[in-house]
């Protein structure tokens, strides 16, 4: 049988634990409000602090965009850097040659308007916008061939405006770097 006294414990216990999960669940949404806002922040400071610019007027003339330094380099660490422009109506180099299995960093900007800086089958997407640098890391699993399609639309000649991805085996790669400053497959 039970009294009037266990209903009122009983009562007090659900109490307890209504609380305790009121405390929970306020403590739930508090956490995500805070890692909003922490990313917003973080997001609207953090790039500028990293944009780094390119003068599309003297992109031939000295800096790393320069026509020599185009194509891709071996670094110290091993990884790949690839440098690129676009402009109407083409990319330098035309051919990009990247090893597979190997950290890629892209770095390309415009000599003229926007442009569109896509690997077909990747998730690599990015504009080139004139006066800054586009930074895109990357790897490639496996060695094959990805279309680069220009997708901004950048006057009469953005339809024809590609450029190709040859991703090869490894050791090859970096055969081939060995006794040459920069690769790309243009023939
Ligand atoms: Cu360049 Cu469209």
């Amino acid at each position: 049988m039970t009294s009037a006294s266990d209903h009122a414990e009983g009562a007090a216990v659900a109490a307890r634990i209504e609380r305790r999960w009121t405390i929970l669940s306020a403590g739930i949404v508090g956490l995500l409000i805070g890692m909003a806002i922490f990313a917003g922040i973080h997001k609207a400071t953090m790039p500028q602090a990293q944009v780094e610019t390119a003068n599309p007027q003297t992109l031939h003339i000295s800096g790393e965009f320069i026509e020599s330094n185009l194509g891709s380099a071996v670094e110290a660490d091993g990884s790949v850097t690839v440098r690129a422009i676009g402009q109407q109506f083409s990319f330098t180099p035309q051919c990009i040659l990247v090893p597979a299995g190997t950290p890629i960093n892209f770095r390309a900007t415009s000599a003229d308007v926007v442009h569109g800086f896509l690997i077909e089958q990747t998730n690599l997407n990015s504009m080139l916008v004139p006066g800054y640098i586009s930074v895109l890391p990357a790897k490639f699993n496996t060695p094959g061939e990805h279309l680069m399609p220009c997708q901004e639309f950048c006057s009469i000649g953005h339809e024809g405006m590609w450029a190709k991805l040859k991703v090869i085996d490894k050791t090859t790669f970096f055969k081939m770097a060995a006794d040459k400053r920069r690769l790309t497959c243009v023939e």
